[in-house]
């Protein structure tokens, strides 16, 4: 069974897919690691993220790895490396790389083929796993979001100034909802669910109570 779990940063989505596949006994497949792997690469081995035809090339020949929420790229673990304001940055060349997006979506596909997963990107109920079972698409008011990455950065020592992250924020809300390939929006068949006002727990809660029902139904 494919649950897929979709919508901008900051929405929740991160924590919530990786809680409700834990709570479901379900694997976990974040897919935007998968990007983030391929921008850290391209940046290593000085890769003209500008270039397509390059960084598709880099996407094919790099060996990626997601294994236990670790992630390795030619056998190097690099589950903090990809996490960087730099990264998070340049990943919009790779997001916005239709070769490589077709690449990423064929390797979520083998990656989830026969097993029950839990996947969570901007795509995934509309592009990778259109028949999934079971699809949410979770959203928040721009200031919540904001803030919330505003306490993720001071957590790792960080001061962004509220006005300038929700600046960057919307910018990329708006590259990713106007990619032409696998551009970010809800499923017709998907539930929406706004966590502005709610705790990530009743989140999950909720969330694992729609999964549920749709097995048992
Ligand atoms: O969710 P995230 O911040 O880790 O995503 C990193 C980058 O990958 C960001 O530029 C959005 C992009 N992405 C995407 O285009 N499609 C996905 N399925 C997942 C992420």
């Amino acid at each position: 069974m494919i649950v897929t779990i979709d919508g901008p940063a900051g929405a929740g989505k991160s924590t919530a897919a990786r809680q409700l596949a834990q709570r479901l006994g379900f694997e976990f497949l974040d897919t935007g690691a998968m990007y983030r792997a391929v921008t850290w690469y391209c940046c290593q081995h000085k890769i003209d993220l500008a270039d397509p035809h390059a960084v598709a090339d880099a996407a094919r020949r790099m060996s990626l790895e997601l294994v236990d929420d670790r992630v390795q790229v030619d056998g190097e673990d690099v589950s903090l490396a990809i996490r960087t304001p730099e990264v998070t940055r340049e990943s919009r060349h790779v997001a916005g790389n239709n070769v490589v997006r077709q690449f990423l979506v064929e390797l979520q596909r083998s990656l989830a083929a026969g097993r029950n997963v839990v996947t969570e990107g901007r795509d995934q109920g509309t592009v990778a796993f259109p028949h999934a079972e079971c699809k949410f698409f979770l959203v928040a008011d721009p200031r919540e979001r904001a803030l919330r990455r505003q306490r993720e950065l001071e957590q790792r020592g960080q001061q962004v100034s509220l006005e300038e992250l929700l600046q960057q924020q919307s910018h990329r809300d708006q590259r990713d909802a106007e990619r032409e390939f696998g551009a970010m929006r809800a499923a017709e068949d998907a539930h929406v669910i706004d966590t502005s006002c709610v705790e990530l727990e009743q989140v999950v809660a909720q969330l694992e109570r729609l999964v549920r029902e749709r097995i048992g139904g």
